[in-house]
């Protein structure tokens, strides 16, 4: 059927019939089917055919595209990468593994992660003009501010690979923005502590790296706890792609016009800034440390459940997770393990956590809408265990992700059937109207 819509009677098996109950008219459009997922109803030829739009503000029932990088099923709370379960490489990969899977589509071999491991260990270093990049910021910007402006500005330092039609370029833009983001996120935090940026170091791995650089000072020297890298390299596994979420659609989006790699990717940073996508694990932590207590849970769930309150219960609720988020599970059990390899005792923020999560779950509004903890709910108190201070959490979050962003985007601009993205409206303003001279208004 190819992704015409037929007019009239005959309608194959794999098709769906519209039928306009004013005129009778009736549409058939193919129906779609992936490799695994709800299959999808292509409307390419819609408005060519009915003169009609979809509406669907939020994207809550839209394929923008097809890949195959991510799969999530929010039912069942499953997420798999190139289909390998996130509780697999949790458990036995690593976050340079996870980069060489999500950008090329299998696990490597011993050679090949060798040589991918070493280019992004050989592309950490930032050009040197940044230095005086990030002293245009105030000591007090927020590190996000800072890490979208300073990778926005970074296709000014980095011209050569710029040219999105030439593969060779594309995958040094890529490797670059993984490997120079927890470069460009630790200067953002030294920068706020006045403390000198350190470099990165080749003999230290992806998130023995970031630690060092993050913690590290020139007058002595810093011993990395491997408890902490094991545990932020798990973390950087759970946050390193998640389908066509609010950030990645924002990445893909702005690449389908032909902007550059840098540019794309800040715009990525600027769209998981906010609370209700990677902001999130901030404003948990805000908000815990709002509760203060258990005896105060309460008084918070019933604000969250006011219609005309704005609050909402941070790090509960997902779009596509009606099930507990798979990352949400794996980050809770990393909570133990970790403060206990650390010797913290009872950490209050993750009671509280533990008892928040117990009493929403519980609750009728939450049970009835479906909404557990997602990614953001427990992330904040290991990146707070850790020693990651809560203005670099998004940061963190941002590093991790960026791996899926070059790989979302690689994808897009390598996908014959791309076009730039130009959504279209309902539009519910004023109808043609003649302009009115000053001397003729009210
Ligand atoms: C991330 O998309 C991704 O994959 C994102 C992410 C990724 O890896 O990229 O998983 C990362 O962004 C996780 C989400 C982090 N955000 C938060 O934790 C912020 C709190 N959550 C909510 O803002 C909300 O749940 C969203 C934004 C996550 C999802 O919003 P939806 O899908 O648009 O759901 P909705 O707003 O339509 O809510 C449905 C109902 C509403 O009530 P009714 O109008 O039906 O009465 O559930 C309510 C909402 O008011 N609701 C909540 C709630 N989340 C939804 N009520 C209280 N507290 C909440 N957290």
């Amino acid at each position: 059927m190819g992704n015409d819509a037929i007019r009239g009677d005959t309608a194959p098996e794999d098709s769906i019939t519209i039928v306009n109950n004013a005129s009778g008219d009736k549409v058939t459009f193919p129906i779609l089917q992936g490799s695994c997922g709800p299959r999808v109803i292509d409307i390419r030829k819609l408005y060519g055919a009915t003169d009609m739009f979809t509406y669907d503000p939020g994207f809550t029932a839209t394929g923008s595209c097809e890949s195959k990088i991510t799969f999530i099923d929010g039912e069942a709370g499953i997420l798999l990468h190139r289909g390998y379960p996130i509780e697999e490489l949790a458990a036995h990969s690593d976050f340079m593994e996870v980069c060489y899977l999500l950008l090329y589509g299998e696990l490597p071999t011993a050679g090949q992660k060798d040589k991918f491991v070493h280019a992004i260990t050989h592309h950490t270093m930032v050009h040197e003009q940044l230095h005086k990049f990030i002293d245009g910021f105030r000591r007090d910007a927020h590190p996000m501010a800072i890490m979208c402006g300073v990778v926005g500005a970074l296709s000014a330092f980095y011209h050569d690979s710029t040219d999105i039609s030439d593969p060779y370029q594309r995958m040094v833009a890529s490797y670059r923005m993984i490997a120079k983001m927890p470069t460009i996120a630790a200067w953002a935090f030294k920068y706020s502590l006045g403390q000198p940026f350190i470099y990165p170091r080749n003999n230290l791995n992806y998130a023995e790296n970031f630690i060092h650089m993050m913690f590290a000072t020139p007058a002595e020297d810093y011993e990395i706890s491997p408890v902490i890298a094991r545990a932020l390299d798990r973390i950087l596994i759970l946050h390193a792609d998640h389908e066509q979420n609010a950030s990645t659609s924002t990445v893909r989006l702005a690449g389908s016009s032909g902007a550059n790699p840098f540019a794309c990717i800040a715009a990525g940073i600027a769209s998981l800034w906010g609370p209700a996508h990677g902001g999130a694990n901030e404003a948990v932590l805000n908000m815990l440390n709002e509760i203060g207590s258990p005896n105060r849970i309460g008084e918070f769930v019933e604000k969250a459940k006011k219609p005309d309150d704005p609050f909402r219960l941070m790090g509960f609720g997902h779009r596509v997770y009606k099930n507990f988020d798979p990352r949400a599970r794996l980050m809770r059990e990393s909570c133990h393990e970790v403060l206990n390899e650390l010797g913290v005792e009872n950490e209050p923020l993750l009671e509280l956590a533990m008892e928040l999560e117990r009493i929403a779950l519980e609750d009728e509004y939450f049970v009835q809408r479906r909404l557990y903890p997602n990614v953001d709910f427990y992330s904040g108190i290991i990146f707070k265990a850790i020693g990651i201070p809560v203005s670099m959490f998004t940061v963190l979050f941002a590093v991790a992700r960026t791996v899926g962003w070059v790989a979302q985007w690689n994808e897009m601009v390598e996908d014959p059937n791309q076009k730039i993205g130009r959504p279209r409206q309902l539009y519910t303003g004023y109808e043609q109207r003649a302009y009115v001279p000053l001397a003729e208004r009210g």
